[in-house]
């Protein structure tokens, strides 16, 4: 009987905007210091995406990572981007990475929206058209532009976040490595926790009398959070989503040779890696860089880490992921 067959990670790519943004230019911005910042989050700095789109990221990373796997545009039979930050509400940032990087006419693209979870989304369902034999090479995007659903005047929520992309290109083998386990959750009850309404906030039908203040408007549309709450559930939603990826995987928390999590706070990351009993230098973290940049965390990550040589073939890499939604995500893969 013929192997399983599985989906291969068989490149990484990512993209990061120019413009770097300090704590010390945020100095400048709202009433805040570096070292608030470093001291409660771990972030340094970010990019800003001050004149790249969502399709020019999510597009330079898919080609670094279909260089990195030696694939070639035509070869690629699913595009799945997970973003909440499309390029436009239609088409889809997938529709418009297939067009720039000239993937066949016919291939499905689409988008999936789980904010910081977006990436493990998009693989979770990727991996599946893969494993089924549906696609033989799917490409796998994480993107957002988070710089345009914040408040600048907020300095509870501006200090977090930045822009970029990363990508990856899967493939399918009937070999061992590839993805072992995966598992997508999500709490719509939660949904108030954490959620920026967007263009969704305006609309043109507003009555005389019901007019809001253009503040208050201005305002709506922007990133809201409640801090302290999505610490705690982060923490809790992740810890258990790793756990059942290990169950799912038949493999114990030592067996993990490095965990990439999202990058969202090193108070949070910290916390996550404790409760797994797991050494420091087994957890991957870029935040000082780059702050929480969303869907695009785990798979700048994950290139990162590749790039600088901390995966050999046959390593455990574990992948966690926790956003709006609620959604939370976990993958464990065989590199
Ligand atoms: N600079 C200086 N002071 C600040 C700042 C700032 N940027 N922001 C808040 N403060 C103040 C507050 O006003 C408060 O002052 P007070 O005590 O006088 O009221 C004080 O600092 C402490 O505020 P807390 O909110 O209690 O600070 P905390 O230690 O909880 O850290 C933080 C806040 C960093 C936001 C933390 O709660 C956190 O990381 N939460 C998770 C956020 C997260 O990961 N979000 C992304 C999820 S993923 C997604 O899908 C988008």
């Amino acid at each position: 009987m013929a192997a399983k067959l599985r989906a291969k990670i068989a490149g990484t790519g990512s993209y990061l905007p120019e413009k770097v943004l300090t704590n010390f230019d945020l100095e400048g911005m709202v009433e805040t210091s570096d070292e608030w910042i470093i001291t409660r989050t771990g972030i340094r700095e970010r990019r800003i995406a001050a004149t790249e789109s969502c399709t020019d990221m999510a597009a330079k990373a898919a080609e670094r990572a279909l260089k990195s796997a030696g694939v070639t545009a035509s070869e690629i039979e699913l595009v799945v981007v997970g973003t909440v930050t499309p390029e436009m509400s239609f088409p889809s940032t997938a529709c418009f990475v297939q067009s720039r990087l000239e993937i066949k006419t016919g291939v499905p693209a689409f988008d999936l929206s789980a904010a910081c979870s977006g990436f493990l989304y998009a693989l979770d369902v990727a991996e599946k058209y893969v494993a089924a034999g549906v696609a033989k090479k799917a490409l796998v995007i994480g993107v957002d532009r988070f710089s345009q659903l914040i408040d600048w005047s907020d300095r509870s929520t501006c200090v977090l976040f930045g822009d970029g992309a990363g990508a990856v290109v899967l493939s399918a083998t009937r070999g061992k490595s590839g993805v072992m386990a995966s598992n997508i959750h999500s709490d719509g009850r939660k949904w108030d926790m954490l959620y920026a309404p967007g263009e969704a906030a305006k609309t043109p039908f507003v009555e005389q009398g019901d007019q809001r203040s253009s503040d208050e408007e201005h305002r709506s549309q922007y990133l809201s959070m409640s801090g302290n709450e999505t610490f705690k559930v982060a923490v809790r939603t992740m810890v258990a989503s790793i756990k059942e990826a290990l169950k799912d995987a038949g493999i114990g928390a030592e067996e993990i040779k490095l965990l990439i999590p999202h990058q969202a706070n090193q108070r949070i990351i910290k916390a996550t890696r404790e409760r797994l009993k797991l050494p420091e230098e087994r957890v991957y973290m870029n935040l000082d860089k780059y702050g929480n940049t969303s869907a695009g965390s785990i798979p700048i990550a994950l290139d990162e880490a590749s790039r600088e040589g901390r995966l050999k073939r046959g390593d455990i890499v574990v992948f966690v992921a926790f956003g709006g939604g609620l959604t939370w995500s976990s993958a464990a893969v065989r590199w």
